[in-house]
């Protein structure tokens, strides 16, 4: 018999505390982990949750990670996007939001294409906002590890079509920035965004690369790990020019089918890769709650 490398539940203590406080996650149980870099100091109750969590230090450039869920045929969004995300893949998945509060937490910013910001437009992605349970321990691993209050909440638009009305600019929660084009920037311009969100401009033309996107950053903004959050678009552009270090990966035991046009978007979109450029992975470590897989692979350059 295989036995995961930490046990699930660890003791009975830790199993009454489970099942007495709903709504709360699970242990994970580790069946792998060979993750690089230094110890992340996660207080007591994340580490119990968690494990131990390494992580690579970023040094000339920042540390650029992803964190997606996907359904057991890599779909990342149903077809009707409006108020779905992530949760509606996961099954809302406590453990899930559990870890994207990590996640977040160890970011200095947390970067998102604005196609997932108009499918969730009412969310902060702060490591409170996914986990509220949680805040405390995320503030005091923010503490630790050098962080400002809240991760920098970055929107990533061509077009400049993003709604200065969206809470992540307009509730002054979060640090705020948009990086765009310059027409972007035009278009920006004629809208009314509080003096707190910075509009930056990485590029002409329609598109921005993901160099494009972490160079501006990184002037405007101390950054030393950045997540990248999605969507697919996104996603695609930075696996495209191998500036995904890591992706940390949610496989949820569902199916979600496919039928001409139904518009649903899988993991990658935008960019195909297939056996003349293909882009691997190497699995870092391989965590379980039920029947969802938390996978983290260590992105190799292309
Ligand atoms: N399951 C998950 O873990 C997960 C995670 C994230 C998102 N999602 C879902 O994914 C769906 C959204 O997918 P999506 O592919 O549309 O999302 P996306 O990549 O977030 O958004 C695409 C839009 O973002 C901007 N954009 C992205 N890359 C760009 C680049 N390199 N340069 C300039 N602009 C860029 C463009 O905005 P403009 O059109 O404004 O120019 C583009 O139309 C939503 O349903 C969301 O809930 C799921």
């Amino acid at each position: 018999m295989i036995l995961p490398l930490s046990p699930h539940p660890r003791s009975r203590k830790d199993l009454s505390a489970q099942t007495t406080a709903r709504g709360f996650p699970l242990p994970l149980s580790v069946w792998i982990d060979r993750s690089r870099g230094s110890e992340v100091p996660l207080p007591a109750s994340l580490k119990r949750f968690y494990g131990s969590l390494r992580l690579e230090k970023g040094n000339r450039a920042p540390h650029v990670f992803g964190n997606l869920a996907t359904t057991l045929d890599g779909v990342v969004a149903f077809g009707d996007r409006r108020g779905t995300g992530g949760g509606d893949i996961t099954g809302h998945s406590v453990e899930d939001r559990a870890l994207m509060g990590i996640l977040r937490a160890l970011a200095d910013a947390v970067v998102v294409g604005a196609g997932t910001v108009r499918a969730i437009p009412r969310h902060l992605w702060t490591p409170a906002h996914i986990f509220p349970a949680w805040a405390g321990s995320y503030r005091r691993l923010r503490s630790a590890t050098g962080g400002l209050d809240e991760p920098w909440n970055v929107v990533i638009t061509a077009r400049g079509t993003v709604d200065p009305g969206w809470p992540v600019f307009s509730s002054g929660k979060v640090p705020a920035a948009i990086v765009t084009t310059r027409s972007g920037a035009r278009r920006l311009s004629r809208a009314h965004f509080p003096e707190s969100t910075r509009v930056l401009i990485a590029a002409e033309g329609h598109h921005l690369s993901a160099l494009d996107i972490l160079s501006t950053l990184r002037a405007e903004v101390p950054v030393r790990r950045v997540l990248v959050e999605g969507g697919p678009h996104l996603l695609g552009d930075f696996l495209k020019e191998s500036r995904l270090g890591e992706l940390f990966l949610t496989l949820s035991p569902q199916f979600a089918g496919n039928s001409a046009g139904d518009g649903a978007l899988r993991l990658v979109e935008g960019v195909s890769f297939g056996p003349s450029d293909p882009r691997w992975a190497e699995l870092l470590s391989l965590r379980q709650s039920k029947s969802h897989l938390f996978l983290r692979y260590q992105i190799h350059p292309a």
